[in-house]
């Protein structure tokens, strides 16, 4: 038997915003809500059962600052504790499988975070888990990302149902997120961004399914027109090789206080971090009094207990 303190036998991952459905989604957007206003000592009603004898593991293929060091944190205020690891630590950095491994931690460990390369790698990971698997991002989709972001939405402009969000530079991975949450939470999403670094087509193909409000243009000041609030990052993700090229093509997209004063009165800019000032966004937007992204790394804390909550059985 695995020593773990999950309560159900089917382990509740948290892989995509379109993975999961609209109610469980608002679930874990209001109990971060709720995390922020508990602050460090998280109320017993608020932990899962068990929490004090889980681990979490963390492993990472890629760097990462704010999702490696706000999990464990989360982990430790819950009553947990954390392993973080390198993927060269273990043995799949010498070959072994993934479903090995999934098998292996699920006998040791209660959660397993990953940040992958290849999306593959946590679809396979959690197919062979037995215990809950986060998406601590992939090439695909930065999840838990986008909830800090709908709650910092949120704790500052009110609900975020039916609201406009321009989506402006790299249709990446935390732009696809965006399109997710977009068709879950209700509310437009126009993204400006070259036509070769649009967002991948079966995103596109799935928002146009679930009728989500989502557009597609290259005209940054017509997508920031009257938003609520500007989002973008950085315009060379984690391993991209081809830097120099997407520097040139994406200046037309860059996040200036004269693109932010298309948005609406009141609008926030938004930027998951790391941010590379003088490029995606001047300085003094990133610095200035509609950035809210300190708000939105804040709130990562606050996105992993709830996460970290629900998937080891509370709510
Ligand atoms: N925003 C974000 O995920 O940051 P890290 O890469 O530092 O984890
Ligand atoms: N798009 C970026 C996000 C970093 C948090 C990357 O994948 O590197």
């Amino acid at each position: 038997m695995a020593p773990t303190t999950q309560l159900s036998s089917l382990p509740r991952h948290f892989l995509d915003i379109d993975a999961l459905d609209a109610k469980t989604l608002r679930h874990i957007v209001d109990t971060t809500h709720a995390m922020k206003r508990a602050g460090k000592r998280v109320p017993e009603k608020m932990k899962p059962d068990g929490i004090d004898d889980a681990v979490l593991v963390t492993i990472f293929e890629k760097p990462s600052t704010r999702t490696r060091i706000s999990f464990d944190v989360a982990m430790r205020q819950l009553g947990g504790q954390t392993l973080s690891l390198n993927h060269t630590d273990l043995q799949i950095g010498r070959g072994e499988s993934i479903a090995d491994t999934a098998r292996v931690l699920s006998r040791y460990v209660d959660a397993i975070l990953i940040r992958a390369n290849a999306h593959s790698t946590l679809l396979e990971l959690a197919r062979h888990a037995t215990v809950p698997v986060i998406n601590g991002l992939t090439d695909r989709s930065h999840p838990c990302q986008v909830i800090a972001d709908i709650v910092t939405f949120e704790e500052r402009l009110g609900p975020i149902k039916g609201r406009l969000i321009a989506w402006v530079g790299d249709g990446n991975n935390v732009a696809a997120s965006w399109m997710h949450a977009a068709v879950r939470f209700g509310f437009e999403l126009r993204i400006a961004c070259p036509d070769e670094l649009a967002p991948k087509q079966e995103v596109i193909d799935w928002v146009a399914r679930e009728k989500g409000a989502v557009s597609i243009g290259s005209d940054a000041a017509q997508a920031a027109r009257g938003a609520d609030c500007v989002v973008t990052d950085t315009w060379v993700s984690m391993g991209q090789t081809d830097a120099e090229w997407r520097k040139k093509i994406l200046k037309p997209f860059a996040v200036d206080s004269q693109l932010m004063s298309q948005a609406a009165s009141g609008a926030i800019f938004m930027h998951c971090l790391p941010a590379y000032r003088g490029h995606e966004v001047s300085a003094d937007v990133i610095d200035g009094p509609q950035s809210v992204v300190f708000d939105e790394a804040e709130n990562r804390l606050h996105a992993q207990k709830a996460i970290l909550a629900w998937c080891l059985g509370a709510g």
